[in-house]
Parts: structure tokens; sequence; C-alpha cells
């Protein structure tokens, strides 16, 4: 059994790349920058780029099934150079927003775009989306191995964050095993906790009280611009968003951080359902990535 793993450098495709080669599997990966890559033995790396689908011919001879990295532009051509070379089963790494109550919003939409493809095509799936990923804290170890206090948008907001080997850990499962076609998995953490606790397990794991600044209202909103700028700057161009969406994006997502002032939110139990175990906690996630945030 051939396996091709899309976004093998990403927190998620790194650790599915790891849990195939161990059981087994003859694993390819692709990258944009294959030299870049630091593989387990025996896996084999090729240059492809999701937006442009005919690099992914020579990476697909004799795949049966992959690991998709959603990326909108370009699936509908990615769907069919893998169908056209007898790939029989995909596993997206969507998002449980693509789930959401907001229809409009443009990360549904974009996960969306890629499952409705995937969905069109007649070939075996497997949706996985994931809540908010425990790897966004990673933004914090500049400040927390700096000593400054960490910013955070309205602290005391829960959520309930996944530990990226959770993800890969269902994802290799609906690769390995029968049973998981046609499955949409909502996965979350395994507690739902304040970014101020998080900050505080993380401070915990590595034996340091750290200090946080809460940002609420016009300043989170300056503060998210500055940090997703970029990224919607890029959506315009791929057509995703519109030119004036940028301003509902920001307020969309202040209104989601107030909401979740509320209480902690719902924790969902697919993970231990396929994995025959509860998903990881943030404390867990935090031990695990200590070096992540020491000098
Ligand atoms: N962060 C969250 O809270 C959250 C929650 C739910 C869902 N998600 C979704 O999860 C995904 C992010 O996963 P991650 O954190 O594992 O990834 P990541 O760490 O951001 O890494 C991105 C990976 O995608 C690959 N990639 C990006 N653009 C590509 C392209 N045009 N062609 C081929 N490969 C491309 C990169 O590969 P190369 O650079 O090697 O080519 C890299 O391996 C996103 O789709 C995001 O929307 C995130």
């Amino acid at each position: 059994m051939t396996m091709l793993v899309t976004g093998a450098t990403g927190n998620v495709g790194r650790h599915v790349v790891d849990l195939l080669a161990r059981a087994g599997v003859d694993v390819r990966v692709t990258s944009r920058d294959p030299a870049s890559l630091d593989l387990p033995a025996g896996v084999a790396a090729y240059r492809a780029d999701l937006t442009d689908p005919k690099t992914f011919e020579h990476a697909l001879r004799g795949v049966e099934k992959v690991f998709l990295y959603t990326q909108p532009t370009g699936i509908d051509g990615v769907v069919e150079v893998a169908k056209a070379a007898g790939v029989e089963h995909i596993v997206l790494l969507s998002s449980l927003a693509a789930a959401g109550r907001d229809p409009d919003h443009w990360i549904a939409r974009y996960h969306r775009m890629a499952e409705d493809s995937i969905e069109r095509s007649g070939l075996s799936w497997t949706f996985v989306r994931p809540g908010p990923f425990a790897a966004n804290s990673l933004q914090w170890a500049p400040s927390i191995r700096a000593g400054k206090p960490v910013r955070l948008l309205y602290a005391h907001s829960y959520l309930s964050s996944i530990h990226e080997r959770d993800i890969a850990e269902v994802s290799t499962r609906a690769l390995l095993r029968d049973g998981h076609a046609g499955a949409r998995y909502h996965i979350t953490g395994g507690d739902s906790i304040t970014q101020a606790e998080q900050v505080a397990l993380i401070g915990q794991a590595i034996g340091r009280e750290l200090a946080f600044e809460d940002l609420t209202g016009d300043d989170a909103r300056a503060v998210f611009h500055e940090r997703i700028g970029s990224r919607l700057q890029e959506l315009v161009r791929d057509g995703i968003i519109g030119r004036t969406d940028a301003p509902d994006i920001v307020e969309t997502r202040i209104r989601y951080y107030v909401e979740a002032l509320e209480g902690p939110v719902e924790i969902d139990r697919t993970v231990e359902k396929v994995l025959g175990r509860p998903a990881r906690t943030f404390a867990e996630w935090a031990l695990d990535h200590k070096a992540d945030f020491t000098n």
C-alpha cells in the first residue's frame, strides 16, 4: 500500500508521516521545497504545489491513499490528477469551521471549497475537522522565551485546543483502517480552559510563572489585524474573500472571543470514539512542547 502525505512539514502532516512509516506503509511526501525536509528512512519526497495540479502527476503515480492539506486554489485539478492516478481514498485536513453556524465565514468557505470538490469527484473520503490547534500557542513562544508578558486577545475566553498528534492519529486511523469513508470527524481537545489558563500551564511545564496582557476591544482588533493582515491579502488575491470582507473577518473573530468568555466550550468525544482513548489535554501539549518555550 502506497500513501502520499501533503503538508508533510506542517504541524499535523509531520506526525502523519511518522505514524504511517512506523506502521510499515510505503510513504511518499510532497513539499514545495523537498530539499528542506528531514524525513524518516525510506520516505520519498517529491516537489509539488497544490496550486499547480500537474506537479502532482509524478508523485501520485501508484498511490492508493492521500492525506491532503486544504488548498482551495487548484483543488479540482488535484482531485482530477488523483482520480486519473487511481487514488482510492482522500483524508482531508479540514476545519471545524466547515461545520459551523456561519456559512459565510471565510474559514468555512475555504475548507468547504475543498470538501465539495472531493465529494463531487466520487472518490472515497474522510474529512477531519479539528477545532483550534494547541500549536497556535507557539505564537507566544518568542515572548515567553524573552521573558516578556504574553499578549492575549480576550485572555479569559475559553477554547478547547487540540494536540496536533491527536489530529494526526485520527487521520492516520482513517488512512490505515476501513470504516471511516464518508465520515466528517469533528475533533476538539480533551479540555476547555481559558487562554490565561493555557499560559499558566505552559509556565508550569517550564517551571516559571508567566505574565500576560489581556487585550480587549479596539486593542484586540488592532493586534488581530496585525497578525492576520498579510493572510487576508493572500485570500483576496486568491478570490477566497472579497476586497471589503476583511473588517467583517476581524469583527467575527472579536465576537467569537466575546462569546467564548461565557464559559467552557463543548468538548467533542470523536477522538475517543475513533482511537479508544480520550483526546489529550492542553497540559499534555504544554509538556510535549517545553523545548519550544525555553532558550
Ligand atoms: N490552526 C488552527 O487552529 C486550525 C484549526 C482547524 C484547521 N486548521 C487547518 O489546518 C491547516 C494547517 O495545518 P498545519 O498547522 O499542520 O500546517 P502548517 O504547519 O501551517 O504547514 C503548512 C503545510 O502545508 C503545506 N502547504 C502549504 N501550501 C501548500 C501548497 N500550495 N502546496 C503544497 N503544500 C502546501 C506546507 O508544505 P511545504 O511548505 O513543504 O510545501 C506545510 O507542510 C490549515 O488548512 C488550517 O486551515 C487549522
